[in-house]
């Protein structure tokens, strides 16, 4: 096929069905994308004619009203049991901070016990057609983190850093087992964006700011938490995955989170399609469709990529998912009332609250014929296709599945282990003057800094809230604050440890002192900024906390200087007059421009977001009883760091490229192997 220039390209597939026809178009036949070669076929097997003849005899028994409901996704706040029964929606899922009962502290036999009941509900079918279970599904992204006690993973930047499939694939085999344990079937993991401007505030759930990087852990990802096909593919203990989000949400201009990817075709497919290829290849059963647009034109509504892309040239045979009412933002919708969307090619609705409405206006459009049956029927397919392939239509209820309701998973001592060894492998020395690092543990340090004893900053957001905020160490039992590994690591090693909040009160002698700092937790636009300067965001968080703190009539703790962050060059600069070498652990979810910072600290360590396990960031920072490193640094940057606040975007391919750090840049303790 000869390979058409990329603008080419992109004018054929923009000719392909102009704005308002695409978005609300009937799945007539659009042209295909121009650039089939960057569309390739991935999907490893075709559906089994026994799965589709089974479908077909549930099909041909289901009402109109309960075809409509297969395809509809509500919130657990949103729906009881009885709208189940009625309804006959074919998915639920709690939103990041959304709990049984709304109570962040439910346990895991509080979620199992919800899923029973709606389970129960799903298959009351009172002689209305058959009887088919309701899929749940969750963000679990990091682990099963909006569940107490969990065992939090590092976020995938620090998972792109230590680049380990190996190690992805354990962790997604750990996550399945947490989240099976309370009775839920699916996570909307794992991300695939290719982040290419860090001011997204999504940039941490993005592996690297490399294809490759991200369409081989994304596999192993997927492998991990599915199984693979042909083995222990959706078995006990698995659950189903989702590629996400389809497609180009890391490419949006200046990093705008929902914004507009501006690439051509070819960048498209190649630079943020590189996930998609792989984890088709790997047998993920859901997609979900992104929030962004490509080329002005969103996702939700876009036939092109959606199904002639993703379907029809890449062969997609599961199901794509729409996103939190992201069929809302097409200029032809509204939240309850969309047929564009399911034309463009979204299987399901994610539809939190206002599926009752969908559900009435989408029936109103079928029988009207704006929505053709066999779009519907075909949407409703790929629904029980992923559910049969899940096993889910001949499951018991979740209670009486392998591995549910053993609590004992939650949080489990060998899923710790591996979350510490991930924190391990994913810290990138940027800095270790005059080899300061490793410390021995015999002797006085101080660790510096609120960030150094808050679950909260080291996990970052999706942890037990969407933000990750308005929790305190309390809601992560079993986690380890770095500060609580660090005096563990000391206490072990004859030395002692002592904690200081970074505020104005005098800093107390030391032999070395440890500075923890970062960025407070946020996720998706709450995190998006204006440029890299860690300083400014950190002032706004400080401002933020104060006010909250403020309001309820706590004191505001304002240290010396001239605003919250000062206190890092305050406090280096004190223990640099007393001669006190100054260890930086620096927390952020990517890379900020943290200049002084740098240059105060004697090492600096990016530690990313690295979860539930601080003990892993001991683990590297100090020697063992011989004085020789117990762990050695393995954690190579999966972005490039900036050279200031404001450099333009630096990725391997922008020209010039100079960043502070290149991508894969890290030291480590053994020297680098010289010569043959
Ligand atoms: C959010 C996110 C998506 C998540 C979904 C459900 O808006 O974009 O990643 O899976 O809603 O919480």
């Amino acid at each position: 096929m000869p390979r058409l220039p990329a603008a080419l390209c992109a004018a054929l597939l923009a000719l392909a069905a102009p704005a308002a026809a695409q978005e609300a178009a009937a799945p007539a036949e659009a042209a295909a994308p121009a650039g089939l070669e960057l569309w390739p076929r991935s999907t490893p097997n075709p559906p089994l004619p026994s799965d589709e003849a089974r479908i077909d005899g549930l099909l041909s028994r289901m009402s109109l009203s309960a075809k409509v409901g297969q395809i509809l996704m509500g919130e657990i706040q949103a729906v009881t049991p009885e709208d189940l029964r009625r309804y006959r929606l074919g998915a639920l899922l709690n939103g990041g901070g959304s709990w049984p009962g709304l109570n962040k502290a439910a346990t895991p036999a509080d979620w199992l016990a919800l899923a029973d009941r709606y389970y129960e509900a799903s298959m009351d079918a009172a002689g209305e057609g058959p009887a088919i279970p309701v899929l749940w599904g969750t963000d679990a992204v990091h682990g099963h983190n909006n569940v107490r006690g969990a065992t939090l993973f590092p976020h995938n930047i620090a998972l792109g850093a230590a680049n380990n499939p190996e190690l992805v694939r354990q962790i997604g085999r750990a996550t399945a087992r947490e989240v099976v344990a309370t009775g839920i079937d699916w996570t909307f993991a794992p991300t695939l964006a290719v982040p290419q401007d860090d001011r997204w505030g999504r940039t941490y759930e993005g592996f690297s700011e490399s294809p490759d990087i991200v369409a081989r852990l994304g596999e192993a990802a997927v492998l991990g938490l599915q199984g693979a096909p042909g083995e222990d593919f959706l078995g006990a203990g698995r659950v189903l995955a989702t590629a996400k989000h389809f497609i180009g949400d890391g490419g949006t201009a200046n990093g705008k989170d929902q914004g507009d990817n501006l690439a051509d075709e070819a960048e498209l497919a190649r630079l943020h399609g590189a996930g998609y290829r792989s984890t088709l290849r790997a047998g993920v059963q859901t997609v979900m469709a992104s929030f962004n647009s490509w080329q002005g034109r969103k996702l939700h509504g876009h036939h092109a990529l959606l199904t002639v892309a993703l379907k029809q040239r890449m062969g997609f045979d599961g199901m794509v998912l729409g996103d939190w009412n992201g069929h809302e933002q097409l200029k032809v919708c509204s939240v309850d009332d969309c047929p564009a969307a399911l034309l463009a090619g979204v299987d399901m609705f994610m539809a939190p609250h206002d599926w009752k409405a969908l559900h009435q206006s989408t029936l109103r459009h079928v029988k009207a014929g704006r929505i053709p049956m066999e779009r519907l029927d075909d949407a409703v397919r790929r629904v029980l296709r992923v559910k049969l392939r899940a096993g889910l239509l001949d499951a018991k209820r979740p209670s009486e599945r392998p591995l549910a309701g053993q609590s004992g998973l939650i949080g489990h001592p060998e899923h710790r282990a591996l979350a510490r060894r991930a924190v391990r492998e994913s810290l990138v020395l940027l800095k270790n003057e005059g080899g300061v690092l490793p410390l021995s543990p015999r002797q006085r340090v101080l660790v510096v800094g609120q960030a150094a004893d808050r679950i909260a900053v080291q996990a970052g957001g999706w942890s037990v809230t969407w933000q990750g905020d308005q929790t305190d160490n309390a809601d992560f039992p079993g986690a380890t604050s770095i500060w609580r590994g660090i005096q563990q690591a000391v206490t072990a090693g004859g030395g002692s440890a002592e904690f200081h909040g970074g505020g104005a009160a005098p800093l107390p002698p030391a032999d070395v002192a440890i500075l923890v700092f970062g960025e407070p937790p946020y996720a998706e636009f709450e995190g998006d900024r204006g440029d890299l300067d860690f300083e400014a965001q950190g002032g706004a968080w400080y401002l933020r906390a104060a006010r909250a703190l403020h309001r309820r009539g706590i004191p505001v703790p304002v240290p010396g200087g001239d605003g919250h962050l000062e206190w890092h060059l305050r406090a280096a600069h004190t223990l640099h007059e007393r001669g006190v070498p100054v260890v930086s652990v620096f927390l952020s979810g990517r890379p900020l421009h943290i200049g002084e910072e740098l240059a105060h600290s004697d090492a600096l360590v990016a530690a990313w977001l690295p979860g539930s396990e601080g003990g892993g960031v001991a683990d590297l920072l100090f020697a063992g009883g011989d004085g020789k490193p117990r762990y050695d640094f393995k954690g190579r940057l999966p972005f490039s760091w900036p050279q200031d606040a404001t450099q333009p975007p630096q990725n391997p391919q922008t020209s010039p490229y100079t960043p502070r750090f290149p991508l894969g840049y890290g030291l480590s303790y053994t020297p680098p192997a010289t010569g043959p």
